[in-house]
């Protein structure tokens, strides 16, 4: 019998260091802090981070700045990602009783699958220099897969989307283990921009990326869905008076300006099918695809994968958490086998 003193009395994490959203889960307390990923910054001090944060973006005054520290799934600035996961760990803690503060955490983050061994090194650093005892990584569509409680340990094939911010994660599972798998670098931010650039081409209209994302969320869709088919005003500056300018767009136009970020994300779907394994694509057919992460919201995009595809779609109940639940089911699984 080996006894573990840290191990007994620390409190572990699970952490979703995503482009968009930064969840973080303490062992024995569930889901703790969901904050976006932006930190703003003056003469080079951390002034705010996480909401705070989000509202200050292309809002700033010239001597702050407001940054997305994980681009495209990965560290783009890893002095600004270390702040923020310094901040989240701390704050965090908060939520341990007084005697598991003094440990320092064991931290298991979900990392793209596409990512590269460097990329994966600095995000490990980054975490130990932020505070953590021990780092361990597992892949996002795993964590996504355990979170929405697909049965990834049987030998049967589950498959799992999770379309976040940056990245789009594809993955076939069986066995506790990913089978096939694709990630691409186009999610939610991609499709943001493709609005910016619509706005831009057929208005003139320069419009900012929260503006992007609020017209998305609000009549974005992948798919026409008769009873949803809206309009919204959009409000920007006129790219040749240089004015502000307000003007009304329909879902129909930005249903087509989604168009190319979505057909990149059907034909990640289709390459890991073709690629999957016999045995493993005919219990897909029963058991259909699992949607999760922030970009499964988007109306329609279930039905266009369905079709696309011929199987079943399914949304998560819980979209946007499913990787943060992961890690912690899966802190939980660890802490249970551990020897004391
Ligand atoms: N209702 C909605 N409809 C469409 N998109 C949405 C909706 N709600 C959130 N999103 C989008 O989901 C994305 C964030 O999702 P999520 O939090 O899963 O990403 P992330 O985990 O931070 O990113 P990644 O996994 O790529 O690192 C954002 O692009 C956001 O605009
Ligand atoms: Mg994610």
């Amino acid at each position: 019998m080996k006894f573990r003193f840290s191990k007994f009395f620390s409190s572990d994490i699970g952490i979703d260091l995503g482009t968009a959203n930064c969840l973080v889960y303490v062992k024995d307390h569930g889901v703790v802090l969901n904050e976006p990923s932006v930190v703003a910054i003056k003469d080079n001090v951390v002034v705010s981070v996480g909401a705070e944060a989000k509202r200050m973006l292309g809002r700033c005054p010239m001597n702050i700045k407001a940054i997305r520290p994980m681009k495209a799934g990965v560290i783009a600035d890893f002095a600004v990602t270390e702040e923020m996961l310094r901040y989240f760990i701390l704050k965090a803690k908060n939520f341990m009783a007084p005697y598991q503060r003094i440990f320092r955490p064991t931290v298991l983050i979900a990392v793209p699958s596409g990512i590269t061994e460097v990329e994966s090194r600095a995000v490990q650093d980054s975490a130990m220099h932020a505070g953590a005892a021990k780092v361990h990584t597992i892949e996002e569509p795993m964590a996504s897969a355990i979170g929405v409680g697909l049965p990834v340990a049987e030998p049967t094939g589950s498959m799992i989307v999770d379309i976040g911010g940056g990245t789009t994660e594809v993955a076939v599972i069986s066995l506790a283990g990913i089978v096939e798998k694709r990630s691409c670098r186009v999610g939610g931010d991609e499709m943001d921009s493709s609005i910016i650039q619509h706005m831009k081409r057929v208005y003139n209209l320069l419009i900012g990326e929260r503006m992007a994302e609020d017209i998305k969320i609000r009549i974005g869709s992948a798919y026409q869905v008769p009873d949803l088919e809206e309009s919204m005003e959009v409000k920007g500056r006129d790219l040749v008076s240089g004015l502000p300018k307000s003007i009304r767009v329909s879902s129909l136009e930005i249903r087509t300006a989604l168009q190319e970020p979505i057909a990149s994300i059907v034909d990640a779907v289709r390459s890991t099918l073709e690629h999957c394994p016999p045995e493993l694509a005919s219990d897909l057919m029963d058991r259909g695809i699992m949607l999760a992460g922030g970009g499964a919201m988007i109306r329609g995009l279930d039905r266009l994968i369905s079709e696309e595809m011929n199987l079943p779609v399914f949304v998560a109940d819980d979209p946007l958490n499913a990787v943060v639940k992961g890690t912690g089911v899966v802190l939980q699984e660890l802490s249970n086998n551990v020897q004391i």
